[in-house]
């Protein structure tokens, strides 16, 4: 390990390891400039592209968007049809993008509720960034963490049932493999913008020693300062995981 000296403007805090953000306000935007919610949509759809690169630049490893929930179904037809398809517009057109910030794509959620296209756009888009190394981007879409939970519990009780696994080797390292983001460090740093307060079934699991941001901004206007603030914030906090701190 190298013991030169930081440089003077160096923070010698770490800062987040996985920044995972509930993107919220798109619709408080639009309705504040007598806009129609998918202006909202769209610029908040600008402020992913903003954000991915700013989280690149700050040298963030892994970050994760909300953009689409279980629960999101049950908004207007028209408004689905809308964040449907900038979701398909950004993973068919956002790759040489992706490329240029060395971001590699996941997605997460459940994909048999999307459309066969779109599932197709995120396999191939998946592909394609595979090998880009500087950043993990995960975008959560038809994603909710109680549907994610009894997946994983009705997964892991199918071994069971069948004798490939036995009750007592469910451990957290397991039950983890059976989640979707497997492999997926858990987030340490949950921001949320427009001012709400709440998880909204947002890995519920993973974030069980996340440290939470709730940032005014509603979610079109947020960019990379905010995103560095939320980090200022983190390194903050002091961060016990339940023991009595140093
Ligand atoms: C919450 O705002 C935002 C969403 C439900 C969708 C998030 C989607 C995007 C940012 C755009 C597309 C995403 C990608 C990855 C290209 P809201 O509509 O609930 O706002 P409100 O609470 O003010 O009504």
């Amino acid at each position: 390990m190298s013991t030169a000296p930081l440089p003077a403007n160096a923070d010698p805090t770490p800062g987040p390891n996985h920044v995972a953000i509930i993107m919220d306000g798109n619709g408080r935007w639009a309705k504040a400039r007598g806009l129609p919610r998918v202006a909202g949509h769209r610029r908040g759809a600008d402020a992913v592209r903003r954000v991915v690169r700013g989280a690149g630049e700050l040298g963030i490893p892994v970050l994760t968007l909300f953009a689409f929930s279980t629960e999101n179904w049950t908004r207007p037809a028209d408004e689905v049809n809308d964040l449907m398809g900038l979701l398909r517009h950004y993973l068919r057109n956002e790759l040489d993008e992706l490329r240029r910030n060395g971001a590699r794509l996941r997605v997460i959620g459940n994909r048999e509720g999307l459309a066969s296209d779109i599932v197709r756009d995120i396999s191939d888009a998946e592909s394609l960034t595979r090998g880009n190394s500087r950043i993990d981007v995960n975008i959560c879409i038809n994603y909710g963490a109680r549907a994610e939970i009894l997946q994983a519990i009705r997964s892991l009780a199918r071994q069971v049932e069948a004798g490939e696994l036995s009750s007592d080797r469910i451990d957290e390292d397991r039950f983890e493999s059976a989640l979707l983001t497997s492999g997926v460090p858990d987030p340490d740093l949950l921001i949320r913008t427009s001012g709400e307060q709440r998880i909204s079934n947002f890995m519920l699991w993973q974030c069980a020693y996340a440290e939470l941001v709730f940032v005014d901004t509603l979610w079109p206007d947020f960019g990379k300062e905010h995103l560095e603030q939320a980090i200022a914030e983190f390194r903050r906090r002091e961060r016990r995981y339940g023991g009595v701190g140093g």
